[in-house]
């Protein structure tokens, strides 16, 4: 993955100019004694410029992710790891070879000044180990670490790539686990993982260059007592215990769904008495996590004992045909204990490896989960030549647009509407007519299956998709507020807005009130989702955020069916002021609102079929006429005149 940012890229951090301007110094008066106190401050504070991080659909590594290309670029802090490594590992495996030296050339011919020399030789070969493993395990841990930085990062930039479908299709907990539990488990395997696999592989290779060297014959009958079971065994560990990391994975993802969906339904669990279901329900999750995780277990259970029952019996036949050796005088009673310690030693690594296999196992299915997940391609891709759309006046075309969600049953049908620059138009229909469909394909959250939509005449396909979105304001069906202040909140869309702007867009929708009630104004802290809003005070601050925004082409999704009616109002009248000169979409349920368009559209299952101003379609008396009729005989209004005056009752003639 390359995070390295293009030139001018918006992700790279601000210059030393624009840190001292945030500052906040005064550009006039400072006297020079204060400036120079002032530079020598400034010049003395940390940077904290943004991570550079370059983010677009096409500058990211796009070929399969592998442990081999993620270690690619560290290759020489590795080798260098594994140099440090041999020599740790030479160092410690001298233990055996000089106490053999010291048993049978000191101790045996009673030589005091060779003891010395082998111990002093001893003593040196540990300070060497200790050194060279301070300073690997420094090192990897260090790279470890930078390592799953960057892996974090790459999976939330790829996150932030995709298409809404994505995440329509993808669990949260799932993807949660993602970015936790998997990448913990390559955490694992990069900090001590792979490095000790180094050393254990290279340890019973030593060992075994020793044994040869030492006695080719006893060596021989070691390694075919021993070798050829831990093989076998070895073998059937390596599948079943692939199989049982791969369910451990699959498992913990369901739980981290099933948590994340309870905790973020809880209020409908909690009303619908399902608190009691719930527990159960995640109890069996939590049991087939427990499961996977025990059977894993048991495979690990069955493989450390046997190989350890192999050595020991490696060690008895040692002992019985090594002893006889000595017996014969073909070896020396140092020889002896040598390849006795050097055999503990080969399988202190064996041991070892079963650990380190395990959590090569995890690392290997977590790089198995990551690949498939890095490998989806956003479905609604920007073109690689996709040109900036100007700023445009605002003239829509939906030509002959049909989609589908699911490429099976289809939303939208033959779609076709142009709407005119400055123009409002509403659209109504019946609940799941399509309605929000056709916001979320004009806002490119997906792509039409045929037809095209443009804006002045550019296929919205053809542009860029933040050159798009900057000059749609959307305000959906369910806002979403986030964790922050309302100032915050309000800005999303442009956080360079000064307060006062901000102010005035919330004094526009009518938030004026609730703002001088809350404690901290502006600065009062919106909980996350604004759940600590009600929905109506939510509705108003997407609509300030909106209006803020001053996009040349605006899309309200039912954005005031949870105003009262003196709000809506208030929020009607704003409007007429935004939307002077701007194109809008105004999906709404109610009557009274999509009155107020210049033409209004009706959407029944998919199509367009009626089209027109308020008065002509009343003429007409299709659709529209009777909703209309059936209003008028709900609120008693007689003429249809202005239905702004009033709307005692904010009648909902579509009867959702
Ligand atoms: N992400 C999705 N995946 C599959 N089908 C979807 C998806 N979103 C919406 N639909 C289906 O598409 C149809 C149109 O949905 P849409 O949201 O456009 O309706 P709507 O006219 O806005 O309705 P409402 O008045 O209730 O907001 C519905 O039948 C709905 O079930
Ligand atoms: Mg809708």
């Amino acid at each position: 993955m390359s995070f390295g940012p293009p030139p001018g890229s918006p992700f790279s951090g601000p210059s030393a100019t624009q840190t001292s301007a945030a500052a906040g110094l005064p550009f006039a008066g400072m006297p020079s004694e204060l400036a120079e106190r002032a530079t020598a401050i400034l010049d003395a504070e940390p940077d904290h410029p943004e991570p550079d991080i370059a983010f677009s659909q096409w500058d990211h590594d796009r070929r399969p992710f592998t442990l081999r290309r993620f270690l690619g670029p560290h290759r020489r802090g590795l080798a260098g790891a594994l140099g440090l490594v041999v020599i740790e590992t030479m160092a410690l495996q001298a233990g055996p070879l000089l106490t053999q030296i010291g048993i049978d050339r000191a101790i045996i011919p009673r030589d005091a000044s060779v003891l010395a020399v082998v111990a002093a030789a001893y003593f040196l070969a540990v300070v060497v180990n200790t050194g060279a493993s301070a300073v690997r395990i420094a090192y990897t841990g260090r790279l470890g670490e930078r390592l799953m930085y960057q892996l974090r990062v790459g999976v939330f930039s790829h996150f932030q790539r995709q298409s809404l479908g994505f995440f329509t299709s993808e669990k949260v907990g799932v993807l949660l686990t993602r970015m936790t539990s998997d990448i913990d488990a390559l955490a694992a395997l990069f900090q001590d993982g792979l490095v000790n696999l180094a050393v254990q592989v290279l340890t019973l290779a030593i060992i075994t260059v020793v044994l040869t060297t030492l006695n080719p014959t006893l060596a021989l009958i070691t390694l075919l007592a021993v070798v050829p079971a831990m093989a076998l065994l070895t073998l059937w560990f390596r599948s079943a215990s692939e199989v049982g990391y791969g369910r451990v994975r699959e498992r913990i993802a369901d739980v981290l769904a099933d948590l994340s969906e309870s905790l973020a339904g809880m209020r409908v669990i909690t009303a619908m008495n399902r608190r009691h279901h719930n527990v159960i329900h995640h109890a069996n999750v939590v049991g087939e996590y427990r499961d996977a995780n025990v059977y894993a277990s048991t495979v690990g259970a069955v493989y450390g004992p046997s190989s350890e029952t192999i050595g020991v019996a490696g060690q008895a036949a040692l002992l019985f045909f090594g002893g006889r050796m000595v017996l014969n005088g073909t070896l020396t009673v140092g020889e002896l204990f040598a390849f006795l310690l050097y055999l503990t030693a080969f399988f202190a690594p064996i041991q070892q490896l079963v650990q380190l296999y395990n959590s090569y196992q995890q690392g290997q299915a977590a790089v198995g989960k990551l690949r498939d997940l890095l490998s989806t391609d956003p479905e609604v891709p920007e073109s690689p030549d996709a040109i900036e759309l100007p700023l445009v006046e605002g003239r829509v075309v939906f030509d002959d647009v049909s989609f589908s969600y699911d490429g099976r049953t289809e939303v939208l049908s033959d779609f076709d509407l142009t709407i005119e620059p400055g123009e409002t138009i509403a659209i109504v229909g019946p609940t799941g007519a399509g309605k929000s469909t056709v916001a979320k394909l004009l806002s490119r959250f997906y792509d039409p299956g045929s037809g095209t939509i443009s804006i002045d005449g550019a296929d919205i396909s053809t542009v860029t998709l933040a050159s798009l979105r900057r000059q749609l304001g959307v305000v959906p069906q369910e806002p979403f507020l986030f964790n922050g202040d309302i100032r915050y909140n309000v800005g999303f869309a442009r956080p360079d807005a000064t307060e006062d702007e901000v102010r005035h867009a919330c004094d526009e929708v009518g938030l004026t009130e609730l703002i001088a009630r809350l404690p901290d104004g502006l600065n009062s802290p919106v909980h996350e989702r604004g759940s600590s809003l009600s929905s109506g005070e939510r509705q108003l601050l997407a609509l300030a955020r909106a209006f803020l925004a001053r996009p040349r082409v605006l899309i309200l999704d039912e954005a005031t069916s949870n105003l009262d009616l003196a709000s809506e109002t208030l929020v009607e009248r704003a409007l007429d002021r935004v939307l002077e000169g701007r194109t809008a979409i105004i999906i709404a349920h109610r009557l009274a609102t999509a009155m107020r368009a210049d033409r209004i559209g009706v959407i029944d299952h998919g199509r367009l079929i009626e089209l027109g101003t308020h008065d002509e379609l009343v003429a007409l008396g299709g659709h529209y006429g009777a909703m209309y009729a059936m209003w008028e005989r709900a609120t008693g209004n007689p003429s249809g005149g202005n239905p702004l005056g009033g709307n005692p009752l904010g009648g909902n003639p579509l009867g959702s």
